[in-house]
């Protein structure tokens, strides 16, 4: 395997498709290993487009307008880090070879849609999941709900993602508020929705899953220790690593994310969303890319998560050895401004075995993630008290 020169002609570039915090990092990571970068993303000034060779805003979902761009720029390598990508044109571009698709552009179709990952997962593969069904109606939501899924039970867009437009039914008289907030909050203009059993789960974890070549050049898949989380309407305020399972438990859930990246293939690293009650492991969903509960890695293993991506995309050898136990915290806008200033990042990083990242958006929202805090002890309780800690006492304004 060669690296070339950036900016000459042996370059080996990259270009990601998104580039908010998750593709900054992978950014930074291909940076390092002298890659050429192109970031694209869909407003200006992104993270990613920050520690980029070169910086592109345009619509990702307009199949024209991305295709335009791979055949000016000629990246050996396409990295999607967002799912609302014109992914059938990816299927092109991988079909007439213009560039590789990370990790497949099947793998992209079949995420970017609940729908496409969940019927593989659960028809195709035969791996446990909540039980679900799909309606494109509140006469056929409340007859999917009658017809078995029952309460309680969480409705999501088929399309959307960092729980926007996802909302819990605990009786008949949520429905209508649920199918509202769900047609609101989907990424494209359409009614269907998955409804699924809520699962009264012991615990979740991400069990993040890298497929790389080994040395004798052969792909291999590894695993991470199992990453805890907690999540908040849907969206993800905090996580740990190691998060303790029992052998039999830890086994099954790789099993599961063994079958689920086998069948979606390529080189890279993949984040598995599964929830675990008492023996039993269901999967949810998959990232085929860094996941945001996996931010951990930066402070606990001796490659992160986006190291772990970089490297296995470039076909280059991986550890997912871990380095100490830790966690993350989220700092989030908590005002609606651009251009906002976080006060007391000393009196956070004074607390001990801290560590920030800020990610730079040009934008603020209330619930916007805008940095994240990363604590390492010698457990994980330890490291989750100091992350928040830390995380707290950011202030913005
Ligand atoms: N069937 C379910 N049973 C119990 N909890 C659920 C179920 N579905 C979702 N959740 C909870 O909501 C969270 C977010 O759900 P999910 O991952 O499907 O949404 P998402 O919009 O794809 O979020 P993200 O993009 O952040 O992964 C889950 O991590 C879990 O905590
Ligand atoms: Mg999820």
């Amino acid at each position: 395997m060669k690296i070339g020169t950036p900016l000459s002609k042996t370059a080996t570039k990259v270009m990601l498709l998104g580039c908010g915090e998750l593709g900054k990092e992978v950014i930074i990571a291909l940076q390092r290993l002298g890659v050429e970068v192109i970031g694209v993303d869909r407003y200006a000034n992104a993270p990613g487009h920050q520690v980029a060779h070169r910086a592109y805003v345009i619509d990702m979902t307009n199949a024209t307008e991305l295709k335009a761009l791979i055949e000016k720029e000629k990246p050996d390598l396409v990295v999607p880090e967002i799912e609302a990508i014109a992914t059938d044109m990816l299927a092109k571009i991988e079909a007439e070879k213009l560039a590789t698709v990370i990790p497949t552009a099947r793998a992209t179709q079949l995420t970017m849609n609940r729908e496409g990952i969940r019927c593989l997962a659960a028809e195709e593969l035969g791996l446990a999941t909540s039980k679900y069904a799909f309606a494109e109606s509140l006469e056929e939501l409340k007859t999917a709900i009658d017809s078995g899924i029952g309460f309680p039970c969480i409705v999501k867009p088929v399309m959307s993602s960092s729980g926007k437009g996802q909302s819990t039914i605990n009786n008949e008289g949520d429905i209508q508020t649920a199918w509202n907030y769900a047609i609101s909050g989907a990424r494209v203009a359409t009614t269907r929705i998955i409804v699924e059993e809520k699962i009264n789960f012991d615990y979740e974890i991400t069990l993040l899953t890298v497929r790389a070549l080994n040395k004798e050049g052969d792909m291999e898949t590894r695993f991470c220790d199992p990453i805890g989380h907690i999540q908040q309407q849907g969206d993800y305020v905090e996580s740990w690593q190691p998060q303790q399972m029992n052998a039999t438990v830890l086994k099954k859930a790789q099993h599961i994310a063994k079958a689920v990246t086998d069948n979606l293939g390529g080189r890279g690293l993949f984040g598995v969303e599964l929830f675990i009650k008492g023996n039993e492991v269901y999967f949810s969903e998959v990232s085929p890319r860094p996941h945001d509960t996996g931010m951990v890695t930066m402070i606990t293993q001796y490659q992160n998560e986006f190291e772990l991506h970089a490297r296995a995309i470039l076909g280059l050898p991986v550890s997912t050895s871990l380095r100490t136990a830790g966690a993350s915290a989220v700092i989030y806008g908590g005002v609606e401004k651009q251009g906002i200033e976080f006060e007391n990042i000393d009196k956070a990083l004074a607390i001990p075995q801290t560590d920030i990242r800020l990610f730079g958006k040009p934008e603020a929202f209330v619930k916007r993630r805008m940095g994240v805090a990363l604590a390492y002890a010698d457990s994980t309780d330890t490291a989750r008290e100091y992350a928040k800690k830390a995380a707290g006492v950011v202030k913005t304004r």
